[in-house]
């Protein structure tokens, strides 16, 4: 057998891209190692989201190339969604082997095997169809608790900042029946959660002659599988997230009490600009919504920074919006032009790096203010978790999440990794509970 090593790098699908990928390799002959050295094919499967996610994995790619010339017989792919945006680009540096976008992993056992030191190869065909519904994602998750289940590929919202519509194509939707069946399979080998992932889960739609499954449906679907199951998701869409969705999830105790929100700005007129197609009164309303149905649900969100144009009013603006909702915590970037997007090409990237930044820091210090308080609410609270095994921080507590995605800290007394317990919370910090 022949050696794999992959890094991966961007989002929790790409994440699952690698799982995937291991399984395509494993019946080409290659098995998988977690030692980049005694590896015959090192990979990277890439993120372009933003610019400093491509250029750690530039860096990346003088490491690998080292280690090709040290060791001959070494081969170097780039997978994801760099390679999807580079192209030949890639290949022009004589540093890789193989370029292979997101919909084209199949082709990888074609490709491995006409490669050669003179003609590397490379597959970046965007597909309408490909889902990868029949593979079994070879499982990379250490704690065999969690697994992560790709429901849909893409997306079509052409956001204006980013890349993602032109990295991973049209939006498709997989069969729900191989999702249904591949969460059976997970609980069945032991697995306790499930998350179902899609860059807009609420748009999911899956249609054969005889029915017509939307993203309410798959949830109730994969909830019914087993009380103990835990049902998760992400990401939905402020848009597209519907009151069915929030019914399901409140008629169902395994299906977690978390949504991830993004609301990316708190000014109407930078949505507009980044098409996003909700303003700041609908996605407040949307919370509310969340919030009448399901009092505890916890709510997070993505923040945008410094997007073209955007004034210290609309500034401002974001950081009411942020007061207002109370996140439990938020990913916060300051805005990074991609070339190809709309807003690369019709927009101008004007509020300067120095400014981003210090917007940028506003945010996170709200932020760590906001985290703080929502985390000191649930002292005196008892909460189900499920044990995800020992706390890192301190090998003798266990550590495990509750419902709504905040991570707990407790004694182990006797528990195990696998099983749900009730824990009282007694103090926190701004990122875990605190727990007896
Ligand atoms: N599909 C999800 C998000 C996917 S990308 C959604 O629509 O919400 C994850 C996050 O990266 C986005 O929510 C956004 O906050 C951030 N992001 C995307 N493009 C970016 C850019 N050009 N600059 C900075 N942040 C960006
Ligand atoms: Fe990007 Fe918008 Fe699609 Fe999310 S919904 S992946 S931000 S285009
Ligand atoms: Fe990055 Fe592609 Fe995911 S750009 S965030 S790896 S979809």
């Amino acid at each position: 057998m022949k050696k794999v090593y992959i890094e991966t790098y961007g989002c929790q699908m790409n994440v699952n891209d690698t799982e995937v990928i291991f399984a395509i390799l494993s019946d080409a002959g290659y098995e998988r190692t977690e030692v980049m050295e005694e590896a015959d094919l090192v990979m990277a499967n890439t993120c372009s989201i933003r610019d400093n996610a491509e250029q750690r994995i530039w860096g990346r790619i003088e490491v690998f190339h080292q280690l090709r010339k040290s060791r001959s017989g070494v081969l170097v792919g780039i997978v994801g969604c760099m390679a999807e945006r580079l192209k030949d680009k890639l290949l022009d540096t004589h540093k890789v082997d193989l370029v292979v976008g997101p919909d084209a992993y199949r082709s990888l056992p074609k490709l491995l095997a006409a490669v050669t030191p003179d003609s590397p190869q490379i597959d970046v065909l965007l597909s309408r169809s490909e889902t990868y519904a029949d593979i079994t994602p070879v499982r990379t998750d250490r704690n065999g608790i969690s697994a992560f289940i790709s429901i849909m590929r893409g997306c079509n919202n052409v956001c204006s900042y980013c890349v993602v519509p032109y990295t991973r194509g049209a939006e498709r939707s997989r069969d729900a029946h191989t999702i249904v069946r591949e969460a059976c399979d997970v609980y069945a080998r032991g697995y306790k959660e499930v998350t179902l992932l899609g860059q807009n889960v609420d748009s999911y739609l899956w249609k054969s002659a005889s029915e017509t499954v939307n993203f309410a449906g798959l949830l109730e679907r994969v909830a019914d599988i087993a009380p103990d199951l835990r049902v998760r998701f992400a990401t939905s869409h402020p848009k597209d997230i519907s009151d069915e969705v929030i019914a399901v999830m409140a008629s169902r105790p395994n299906i977690c009490k978390h949504i991830h929100l993004p609301v990316q700005s708190g000014s109407s007129r930078m949505l507009e600009l980044m098409r996003r197609k909700y303003d700041r009164e609908w996605y407040l309303e949307r919370v509310a919504a969340i919030r009448r149905a399901m009092p505890d649900c916890g709510l997070t969100t993505d923040v945008i920074a410094g997007f073209c144009s955007e004034t210290l009013e609309d500034h401002a603006q974001t950081l009411s919006l942020m007061e207002e909702v109370g996140f439990d915590w938020a990913f916060m970037f300051a805005y990074s032009d991609r070339p190809g997007t709309l807003a690369n090409r019709a927009m101008q990237d004007d509020v300067p790096a120095a400014e981003k930044n210090r917007r940028l820091n506003e945010i996170i210090e709200l932020q760590n203010r906001k985290s703080l308080e929502r985390y000191r609410a649930q002292i005196g609270r008892t909460l189900e978790v499920l044990v995800e095994g020992p706390s890192k921080r301190d090998p003798s507590q266990l550590c495990g999440r509750a419902s709504n995605n905040m991570m707990c800290v407790f004694p182990a007394s006797g528990r195990s990794k696998g099983t749900y317990t009730v824990v009282k919370v007694i103090d926190c910090t701004s990122a875990t509970l605190i727990c007896e």
